[in-house]
């Protein structure tokens, strides 16, 4: 399969030294790819920016806004036979980015945001994607109803859902426990390295992509 992952978090420009972004690592989008990479797919990885090492026979497309990675992901999901969402995309950015570093002035500042856009929300209807489409959900609570407002919303085949208010799992762990949510049945897959989740994981899209027919 041709296979796209985002991965990473998104940074959000505010002035010419200063931006917003979370918590993400990207380990668990670079433990996909490299899961996709090593079963024989072949693999792009768009990444917002990361400290982790692209894997190797992994094409590479690093981008920084939710608005780059929404460019890079229209430009080339048209071809793909699989699409995994892990990026933790920023909901909003600074309406305006100054050109110049903002000065500290007053005792308080408010920042004025305005939403990014959806780009998973986007694959279906927008790019008018057909593949198996692939999404994660990052949730403090209430994971599984959550998850399935966003599968059946998004339009994904599975979406992985992490409760990444547990501590040492989830943003920022080498570690993670996660529900798979399928539109029929959910799968509970206990704690484990990151990189033992993902074989596991790729094995079950593989098989919803043989179900689809591509
Ligand atoms: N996502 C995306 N573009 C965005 C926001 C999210 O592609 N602007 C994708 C993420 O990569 C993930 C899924 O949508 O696969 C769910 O992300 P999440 O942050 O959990 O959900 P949101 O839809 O952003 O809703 P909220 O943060 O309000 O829970
Ligand atoms: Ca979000």
């Amino acid at each position: 399969m041709r296979v796209l992952v985002t991965a990473g978090p998104t940074r959000e420009a505010l002035d010419p030294v200063r931006y917003l972004t979370n918590r993400s690592s990207g380990k668990m989008g670079y433990a996909m790819a490299d899961a996709f990479a090593r079963a024989g797919h072949q693999v792009l990885l768009v990444s917002g920016p990361t400290v982790l090492v692209v894997p190797e026979g992994v094409d590479f497309l690093p981008v920084e806004s939710a608005a780059e990675m929404f460019e890079a992901v229209k430009r080339h999901i048209g071809r793909m036979d699989a699409a995994v969402f892990a990026a933790a995309v920023a909901d909003y950015r600074p309406a305006a980015v100054s050109e110049q570093k903002i000065k500290k002035t007053g005792e308080t500042l408010t920042l004025e945001l305005v939403r990014t856009p959806d780009i998973l929300g986007s694959v279906r209807g927008e790019f008018g994607f057909t593949g198996t489409l692939v999404g994660f959900a990052a949730e403090t609570e209430n994971l599984l109803a959550n998850a399935r407002i966003k599968l059946e919303r998004k339009g994904c085949d599975l979406v992985i859902a992490n409760d990444v208010s547990k501590p040492g799992i989830g943003f920022d762990s080498d570690r993670n426990e996660v529900l798979l949510v399928f539109p029929e049945h959910v799968e509970a897959l206990p704690e484990d390295e990151k990189h033992h989740l993902a074989p596991h994981i790729v094995r079950e899209i593989e098989r919803l992509a043989a179900e689809r027919g591509r």
